[in-house]
């Protein structure tokens, strides 16, 4: 423990959750006035209305990647998102030349509450990336299989990809992240979210009978044969988002006979038969693209997190916005962070005894950054 931590001990979590949200709200903006610009509190689009209030900017994965890297004046990024995002955050704002420019001094990026993972990102572990990586140069040349990691990944894939000549996309890159590898290499290994590859892919003309799915459980070569495996363009991992996958073909058809004109619009993470039915697709910020520069009284259903199409409901009385599914898709980690994990988290960096520190260590940062800055090229 350090001198300054022991002289003002840390506020604990508990009693900030029996506070009311104007209370909140009020201790939120003492800190960031005291702070200044040297807090920065970056959200992401899926993040309650109330917790969105209080960010200084909002974005999509990219933006939000972008933002981190750069960020000039602060000192300290509150993360109001999930863990792989924070971990992005800390790699891109303390690139060597950023803390060279700050004379040593790091970025502190703080995640609000740790538990705010990403049940996608969880589905491709690094140990099974190697084992994938290892079997599969058993059967094709690995010296020209480009890997490619979405952004929703935990650092260690992004520096295996940085590592092994890839790039890391995200929902508004992909397609360009794609080209990139193909640039580079004749077969892609895309993880952790096989819709996300499939689709894109399916835009490129690669064929799905090109593109086997890559079982980390199965006993041996993901489930597939060689034959398969020697016939791949894009080699997808068998992950997906649990919020996404709820949308299905049958809501579409069921909003289309409800209100002939209705466009429907979703991001690419859905499954390939809800995504070939849409109007529209695109990455959270192109969502909110379309919808702001669609005419007053277009109807819109569209296919991602709830929180999102809720104020996007709001924020456009002059059109017609419906959520496209019946059951509630709602990302659950995004919701755990609330304002009362904010303050706590902003109290205690005010006090001097920082909470929910994320910090990737320096080889893993070093890696995945070369991975991240080829994705912030091809956009
Ligand atoms: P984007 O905001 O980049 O579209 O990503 C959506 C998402 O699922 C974040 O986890
Ligand atoms: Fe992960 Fe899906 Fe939540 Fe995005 S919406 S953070 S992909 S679980």
């Amino acid at each position: 423990m350090t001198a300054l931590a022991e002289a003002a001990p840390q506020h604990e979590l508990k009693p900030y959750k029996s506070l009311e949200n104007d209370q909140l709200v009020e201790r939120i903006e003492a800190v960031r006035k005291q702070m200044g610009p040297e807090l920065l509190i970056l959200g992401h689009h899926y993040q309650q209305d109330e917790v969105i209030a209080q960010t200084d900017l909002t974005g999509d994965s990219y933006k939000l990647s972008k933002l981190a890297a750069d960020s000039s004046d602060c000192r300290a990024i509150a993360f109001c998102g999930v863990h792989f995002m924070a971990e992005t955050a800390d790699i891109l704002a303390n690139r060597p030349e950023k803390i060279a420019q700050r004379d040593g001094q790091r970025v502190r990026v703080m995640l609000p509450d740790l538990a705010a993972g990403c049940s996608m990102a969880d589905m491709a572990g690094i140990q099974q990336i190697e084992d994938a990586w290892d079997e599969l140069s058993e059967v094709i040349d690995t010296e020209k299989l480009i890997p490619v990691t979405y952004i929703n990944s935990a650092a260690s894939l992004k520096a295996f990809v940085g590592q092994h000549g890839g790039i890391v996309c995200t929902s508004s890159n992909a397609k360009a992240a794609l080209e990139w590898a193909f640039q580079r290499g004749s077969r892609v290994m895309f993880f952790p979210d096989q819709h996300l590859g499939r689709n894109t892919a399916l835009g490129m003309d690669i064929i799905e009978e090109q593109m086997p799915v890559w079982d980390p459980f199965a006993e041996e070569l993901g489930g597939n044969t060689e034959k398969q495996l020697e016939a791949s363009k894009v080699i997808l991992w068998k992950g997906h988002c649990s919020v996404h996958q709820m949308f299905k073909p049958e809501h579409v058809a069921m909003f289309r006979k409800q209100h002939p004109g209705i466009k429907i619009l979703v991001h690419p993470e859905c499954p390939r038969d809800v995504f070939e039915l849409a109007d529209e697709s695109g990455s959270t910020g192109k969502i909110i693209e379309c919808v702001e520069a669609a005419e007053p009284g277009s109807k819109w259903a569209i296919g991602t997190e709830l929180h999102l199409v809720n104020r996007l409901k709001q924020e456009h009385p002059e059109q017609e916005i419906h959520f496209l599914s019946p059951v509630v898709c709602m990302c659950a980690t995004m919701y755990r962070i609330d304002l009362a994990h904010l303050c706590w988290t902003l109290e205690n960096l005010a006090a001097g005894t920082p909470v929910n520190t994320i910090e990737v260590d320096e080889e893993t940062a070093r890696w995945s950054l070369v991975a991240l800055e080829r994705m912030l090229e091809v956009h």
